[in-house]
């Protein structure tokens, strides 16, 4: 059963009469349960879709496009509703977790207000299934951090409250905007896999987000590639990894590091361009190998190759060459 779509997704931020597109025809599905990746380069769109699809754009962007779901037109709710669908059918968490809590309050109050502000549960209801959430994602000795306020708490700590927070409300889907990234190297393992234990056992739907290609294969069902704002690929994990079918997606899988053999990192040329500074062509020409000058001049559709979507001109060509280059 499918549980999120987004259909030719378009997020634009207008600002004294320029409009810039951020996010542009971005199509993607999550089914019940299924854990899904969205991996591309800073700047990418990642985030924005994010924020599209729980209707959290910051002023003077506005999406476009069609947001469901499990049926429901998300774009059409009303402040109520929306309040219902943030509070109890989707959590987002964020990459930071210190941006995203106020200092003056305890973690009780933080952990609790959500559920408790919708009429999901009492105070002490709250408190007594957060404490107990606090002890399935192991933060020891959870009354007493209840009482605490977030700087008493480490980094990793702090991610943990996170996912308390995320999932006391049982949401359906969990948005992980890079959960782990600003956490220390030591405590990023931990922390990932307890959420992904959490994710499994209430077996909720996720949409993981990363720019790490290799960390998204080993941890989610699907993968989505984003670049300049739009999907590039998609296919399961497992063949995105074997044999990607777009250059960019080629191009993550190769130039990342390895710790069994000597790799010559072959990082891809260039730098990535925003959704708006992409012109008539595809957007990844400008740093692909295989680029014609049809592909810097008519922009390539996702289409089904191989039984996946991929948007280049070139796929059946070059699979072949972009398998040998990723391996
Ligand atoms: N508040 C904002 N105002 C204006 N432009 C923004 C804002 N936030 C992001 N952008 C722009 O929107 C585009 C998409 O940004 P987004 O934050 O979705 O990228 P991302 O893929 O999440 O990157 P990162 O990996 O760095 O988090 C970028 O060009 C970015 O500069
Ligand atoms: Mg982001």
């Amino acid at each position: 059963m499918t549980l999120l779509t987004l259909q030719d997704l378009h997020v634009c931020l207008r600002t004294r009469g320029t409009e810039r597109t951020l996010v542009r025809d971005v199509s993607l599905t999550i089914d019940a349960a299924e854990s899904v990746a969205l991996v591309g380069e800073s700047g990418s769109g990642k985030s924005m879709s994010i924020k599209a699809a729980m209707r959290l754009l910051p002023p003077g962007m506005t999406a476009d496009g069609k947001i469901e779901f499990d049926g429901r037109d998300v774009l059409a709710l009303n402040r109520r509703e929306l309040a219902r669908y943030r509070a109890r059918d989707v959590a987002l968490i964020h990459q930071d977790p210190r941006a995203h809590i106020n200092p003056t309050r305890t973690i009780a109050q933080f952990v609790t207000e959500g559920v408790v502000h919708t009429g999901q549960m009492s105070r002490d209801e709250a408190v007594e299934r957060a404490c107990a959430l606090m002890n399935d994602v192991g933060i020891p000795d959870a009354q007493r951090r209840m009482e605490q306020f977030p700087h008493q708490l480490s980094g990793g700590l702090l991610q943990r409250v996170m996912i308390v927070a995320a999932l006391l409300p049982s949401p359906r889907l969990v948005f992980a905007d890079e959960p782990t990234t600003a956490l220390d190297v030591t405590v990023q393992s931990d922390v990932l896999a307890i959420l992904l234990e959490q994710i499994r056992e209430r077996q909720l739907s996720m949409l993981f987000v990363t720019h790490d290609l290799d960390l998204a294969a080993a941890v989610t069902d699907r993968v989505a590639v984003m670049y300049a704002g739009t999907i590039v690929e998609t296919g399961t994990s497992a063949e995105v990894y074997a044999r990607p079918l777009h250059p960019y997606t080629a191009g993550l899988l190769a130039s990342r590091p390895s710790i069994t053999e000597v790799r010559r990192m072959t990082a891809i040329p260039g730098r990535p361009v925003a959704a708006y500074e992409a012109g008539e062509g595809c957007p990844f020409s400008s740093r692909c190998s295989f680029a014609t000058d049809d592909c810097r001049t008519r922009r390539p559709e996702r289409r089904i190759v191989e039984g996946r979507s991929v948007a280049c001109h070139r796929v059946e060509e070059i699979a072949d060459q972009l398998t040998e280059r990723a391996s």
